[in-house]
């Protein structure tokens, strides 16, 4: 079994570039499929989430090709068949944006229901809610999705509660549809409005996409290009968390600062030194961190996905911080594994209490999820000796070459095979 081992307690210092983004990506490279003619997509990060969907679309008759790690070629002009794989839809929450791809392209999709992080419940509902309000007929058995788009059309949708998922869903499904669609409560997510600029790039017409009410008119076909993929605001996060819980200052590279305004915001309410340049920012700790209130939200709001990153970096910082989950039902399983470590955090429902000041120690801890497993590696760096983390399938679903990245920025970590 692979693990990470890393001899904690050094601050970070130099430089990292931030790869392409994982949610972008994920809903761009199903969002080829309504395209009859080659797409050249660039800045893709090398994660093995991308390799499970360029698996999922190649089964379905996609030709795909990767010219190097950060670049793939697909040509989606002849597909096979409109039924996904079981196997390979499980791995991953984004499989289902298959659904809407496939509704699209053939007017009738078969899904399975989607893998993915564990949050407790993950409904579907607001999904299959604006293939309804788009015509379609859908219907669900233990596996399946199955939806019947023949009379797939342009219309009216209003989301009970804000998805990501479901935006992008009903947006893939809409773009071919004849007639005018309007999402209203939608996300707002950069990776939203990325997936709307590489379809309206290929020929769709869409706009207020970052907005909450997205317009879609439906256009016959869209036809191929080149397009390169916003930079990950969660991966930056991610190492902007690290640099600060180890004390350490660094530059973080190829980032978009506007995505980041809520994260950098929350920085610097500690006291944590940030510095914004056109693609780049630099975070350092140059004064003792002060204690904050946190709660996640949909974009523009803090990120659920930084969730666990700066609870772990909130137990470096002396004083009662807390952390209200505003997304999921259940996202503070990975606590258990932080107290192993020492740490002193208190969860009462969708709050967590960290009482931060005393160093972590070093420990064996598990990546329970994708941002879990980041917040035990910021873990790992920051307490003094040796932590060793399993459970690596996790991490490598979303961070590209996080050893090497971090190895970067002077950190001591290697992955064994113990
Ligand atoms: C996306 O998941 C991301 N995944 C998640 O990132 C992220 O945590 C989440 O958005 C929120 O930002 C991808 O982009 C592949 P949602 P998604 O639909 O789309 C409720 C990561 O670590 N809801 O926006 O599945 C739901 O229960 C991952 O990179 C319904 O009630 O999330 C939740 O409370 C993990 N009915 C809230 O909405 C629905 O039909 C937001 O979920 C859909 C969602």
């Amino acid at each position: 079994m692979d693990k990470l081992v890393i001899n904690g307690g050094k601050p970070l210092k130099g430089e990292v570039t931030i790869s392409g983004a994982k949610n972008a990506v994920v809903a761009i490279i199903p969002a080829v499929l309504l395209v009859k003619g080659k797409c050249r997509i660039e800045n893709v990060p090398d994660i093995s989430d991308v390799d499970s969907i360029l698996k999922m679309i190649a089964y379905l008759g996609a030709k795909v090709d990767k010219p190097d790690c950060n670049t793939v070629e697909i040509d989606c002009t002849n597909l096979n068949t409109h039924i996904v794989d079981k196997e390979l839809a499980a791995k991953m929450r984004a499989s289902y944006y298959l659904m809407g791809a496939l509704a699209g392209r053939f007017r009738k999709a078969a899904v399975p229901l989607p893998g993915g992080c564990n949050f407790g419940l993950r409904p579907i509902d607001q999904h299959l809610k604006g293939f309804n309000s788009l015509g379609c007929i859908t219907e669900c058995d233990d596996v399946y999705v199955n939806i019947d788009a023949g009379n797939l059309r342009g219309g009216n949708v209003f989301f009970d509660v804000v998805s990501v998922g479901a935006t992008i869903n009903v947006m893939l499904a809409a773009v071919l549809a004849p007639g005018k669609t309007v999402m209203e409560n939608a996300a707002k997510e950069p990776h939203v409005v990325d997936l709307a600029n590489f379809l309206n790039s290929m020929g769709a017409n869409i706009k207020g996409a970052g907005t909450d009410i997205i317009k879609i008119e439906g256009v016959s076909s869209l036809s191929g290009g080149t397009y390169s993929i916003i930079p990950d605001q969660i991966e930056a996060g991610t190492y902007m968390s690290a640099v600060l819980a180890t004390g350490g200052d660094a530059i973080i590279k190829n980032v978009i600062p506007k995505h980041l305004d809520a994260i950098t915001a929350k920085f610097m309410e500690m006291g944590a030194v940030v510095e914004e340049f056109d693609d780049s920012v630099r975070v350092a700790v140059e004064a003792p961190l002060k204690p904050i209130n946190v709660k996640t939200l949909p974009y523009p709001g803090f990120p659920t996905d930084l969730q666990p990153q700066i609870v772990v970096l909130l137990t470096t910082v002396s004083g009662q911080s807390t952390v209200t989950e505003g997304v999921w039902d259940s996202r503070f399983q990975y606590i258990a594994e932080l107290t192993k470590l020492g740490a002193d955090i208190d969860v009462q429902g969708k709050r967590a209490v960290v009482n931060g000041g005393a160093l972590l120690s070093p420990g064996e801890v598990e990546a329970t999820d994708l941002r879990a497993g980041a917040s035990m590696v910021i873990a790992g760096l920051l307490a003094k000796g040796t932590t060793k983390i399993s459970q690596l399938r996790h991490i490598d679903r979303g961070y590209e070459h996080i050893v090497d990245k971090l190895r970067g920025l002077g950190a001591d970590i290697e992955r064994i095979d113990e």
